[in-house]
């Protein structure tokens, strides 16, 4: 009998359409977007032909922007079909002359991809959480990778959910993360981890961490109302910005940020 679809995988089928990530509002997530950008963007091979692999791809929103500063050779690899579909919609609405794969597979298996291929991998945003197998993951991230590229992770903070829980009154919840590292919010299940799990799962796939990068570590604690008038005034963005940007590698702060970004390097 066939197996039925994973939930994550029939979650991001169903709401494929609805999820755009673009012109985003004021916030911390915008934040959290230019943090994120910052470490991809410094760790880009010089290469524009360069191979790179975006994992748990969604829709194609970090391949749009490297495919907009000129990567021409990018594969989108995703578990949700109708995520893909919106990733292909998206980049031939860019219509350039680049070589893009869309591949429908699995993190934890990606055996359509050969070993030491990518000259630059990466998956933001929590497919490796979401996959369930944070070790599986990261050891397919590296077997896939050349020697000496990077490899760049982002996720959930474990102890960034501890005050969603608190908040929406969900003690149970709660409990059930700080035990077994599980956390069931959307209607699938996601493990998530703190930076010296996130760590050891590297370690153990043969990746050496070069950074380890909340995003961000400040400004998602403040009221929201307070920071959509702060940011209003664009100068006062780009020095909280800056300020994120100076401290967001402080890893006594990013186990409490609301993301976490590793970037390692296959050695
Ligand atoms: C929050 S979205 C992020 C999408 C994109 N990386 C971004 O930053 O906009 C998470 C994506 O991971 C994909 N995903 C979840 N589990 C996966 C798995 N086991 N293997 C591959 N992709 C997975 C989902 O289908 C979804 O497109």
């Amino acid at each position: 009998m066939k197996k039925d679809k994973p939930e994550v995988e029939s979650y991001f089928d169903q709401y494929a359409k609805d999820y755009n990530y673009d012109d985003l509002p004021p916030g911390a997530m915008r934040f959290a977007d230019d943090i994120t950008w910052h470490f991809i963007s410094k760790y880009l091979p010089k290469n524009l032909n360069a191979k790179i692999l975006d994992a748990g791809a969604g829709e194609g929103y970090w391949t749009q922007k490297l495919i907009e500063i000129g990567y021409k050779n990018i594969t989108l690899l995703d578990i949700s079909q109708s995520m893909l579909n919106e990733a292909k919609k998206r980049l031939s609405e860019i219509n350039l002359e680049i070589n893009v794969q869309f591949i429908k597979g699995n993190i934890i298996n990606m055996k359509e991809l050969e070993e030491n291929t990518f000259d630059y991998v990466f998956s933001q945003y929590d497919a490796v959480s979401y996959c369930m197998e944070p070790k599986l993951a990261m050891k397919e991230l590296a077997r896939v990778a050349k020697k000496n590229s990077y490899v760049i992770v982002s996720l959930d903070t474990k102890f960034s959910r501890v005050l969603e829980f608190i908040e929406a009154e969900q003690i149970s919840e709660l409990k059930k993360l700080l035990e077994t590292n599980v956390s069931n919010e959307m209607g699938f299940p996601s493990y998530n981890l703190t930076w010296e799990e996130l760590e050891e799962c590297y370690t153990e796939a043969g990746l050496r961490v070069l950074e380890v990068v909340g995003a961000p570590v400040f400004v998602h604690l403040v009221n929201e109302e307070i920071l959509k008038k702060l940011e209003s005034n664009p100068e006062i963005r780009n020095e909280l910005l800056k300020i994120e940007l100076q401290n967001c590698t402080n890893k006594s702060l990013v186990n409490f940020a609301g993301h976490l970004q590793m970037i390692g390097k296959k050695v």
